[in-house]
């Protein structure tokens, strides 16, 4: 991938022009979380093969649709579908949601996914807010030529989950049914699941729990400087935990169980921002 700063430019003055305002959170909502986007009030719809430039998604469950409207009165832009590596996308393409919802003008970005839990004391239908990741295995989506309009070659990821937008998603957990903890997501490329001796090798290391997004598009958000707040929820104990398969039914099933609760959260959270 060969984009110029202004070829993003023209991806996002597309976008910009069919929008009535200028969102102020953006949202890139996992697998099995994506109904929260149909409960998006006066939307604007925009499909993702019109953008210029712009990817096409092809996991079951993601839609591939940009959506623009209020939640609790807050403008926001959704992207209800998002691309992952295990789609076969070059890392570096990876970058293009999130320079997308940077050129549009979004003040911060909620990024939620389904992962598998690593840490014993979780249990499927927690939710994890990220406060940290480890990615020891795939590329780097800010690798190949450094685009300086978004951000230096080399930048910090120290406050990449940003403190606090994370201690508000803290404080908006209060008093709602979900069990939320703050936790360190490890990345695995995907699409297999990790084997057994890969978690107990996350666990040694420091991870609460694993799955296969995200964290390209937090580095992305990191290196153009956009507050990231990141969900984890827990569909699953992670493999090896149990004596039994991970399927993907299971994944999808906590998800759709646990939905209008974590809706109900992410609700609370966009009115607090
Ligand atoms: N591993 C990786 N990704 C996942 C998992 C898992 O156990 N569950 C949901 N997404």
């Amino acid at each position: 991938m060969n984009m110029t700063y202004d070829d993003y430019r023209e991806m996002a003055d597309y976008v910009l022009q069919r929008l009535p305002g200028i969102p102020e959170t953006g949202l890139i909502l996992g697998s099995a979380l994506g109904p929260f986007a149909g409960r998006i009030e006066d939307p604007v719809v925009i499909d993702y093969r019109d953008i210029p430039h712009f990817l096409v998604s092809t996991a079951p469950g993601h839609a591939g649709k940009l959506i623009y409207g209020t939640v609790e009165g807050k403008h926001v832009l959704c992207m209800s579908g998002r691309f992952h590596t295990y789609e076969g996308y070059d890392y570096e393409q990876l970058v293009l949601p999130v320079r997308l919802f940077k050129l549009v003008g979004v003040k911060q970005l909620i990024l939620t996914n389904a992962a598998g839990a690593v840490n014993t004391d979780y249990h499927p239908g927690d939710i994890m807010i990220m406060k940290d990741h480890i990615k020891l295995n795939g590329d780097s989506p800010l690798r190949g030529r450094n685009i300086e309009e978004f951000g230096h070659r080399f930048f910090d990821t120290g406050r990449m989950y940003t403190p606090e937008l994370r201690e508000l998603a803290l404080q908006c957990a209060e008093g709602t049914p979900l069990r939320v903890h703050e936790g360190v997501y490890m990345f695995f490329t995907g699409p297999q699941f990790e084997t057994p001796a890969e978690i107990r090798a996350a666990r040694i290391l420091g991870a609460d729990a694993v799955g296969m997004s995200t964290v390209t598009e937090a580095l992305t958000a990191a290196h153009c400087g956009l507050p990231v707040l990141a969900l984890s929820v827990m569909t699953n104990m992670a493999a090896g935990i149990l004596d039994q398969p991970l399927t993907t039914e299971e994944v999808n099933e906590v998800g759709r169980v646990i939905a209008d609760d974590f809706s109900a959260y992410m609700r609370r959270i966009i009115k607090a921002l």
